[in-house]
């Protein structure tokens, strides 16, 4: 069967449970707390989080799938889930050692993590929802 041409965006929605707080070390407590108030909190507060990651690519004319969504899942849960899900994104998450744990840089760091197990797609977007309002989104660019 010959393959119809076009370009194909599939994402995965995944979710996580991490503690956080706002905070940049070279900054006093008062000079944190004016910037970004409670969530400096020094003893953390907690997100339940989703994560969406989009691929992009043209569906085999074999299978017709971009990426078959079940290996997106695992090699989702592998570099990234299991590292932050239940954990503190300060402390814990390696792939945060260093930055300040704010959505839009773990959708950076996410972003890095991710690239070099995808094969055969392009990654296109990291999207991380902290709260029902609040979510950022990363194109790699
Ligand atoms: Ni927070």
């Amino acid at each position: 069967m010959e393959s119809e041409k076009g370009l194909v965006y599939v994402t995965r929605k995944l979710h996580f449970n991490a503690a956080h707080k706002l905070y940049n070390p070279s900054w006093s407590d008062e000079k944190n707390f004016e910037v970004f108030g409670k969530c400096s909190n020094p003893n953390w507060h907690g997100h339940n989080f989703d994560l969406y990651v989009t691929v992009k690519g043209i569906p085999s004319p074999e299978t017709g799938f971009v990426i078959n969504l079940k290996v997106l899942k695992d090699i989702v849960n592998s570099v990234i889930v299991d590292k932050i899900d239940h954990r503190n994104i300060n402390l814990d998450v390696d792939f945060m050692k260093g930055k300040i744990a704010t959505i839009e840089n773990l959708a950076i760091a996410m972003w890095y993590e991710l690239l070099p197990h995808l094969h055969g797609v392009k990654l296109h977007c990291i999207k991380i929802y902290e709260t029902e309002r609040q979510f950022v989104e990363y194109f790699g660019e």
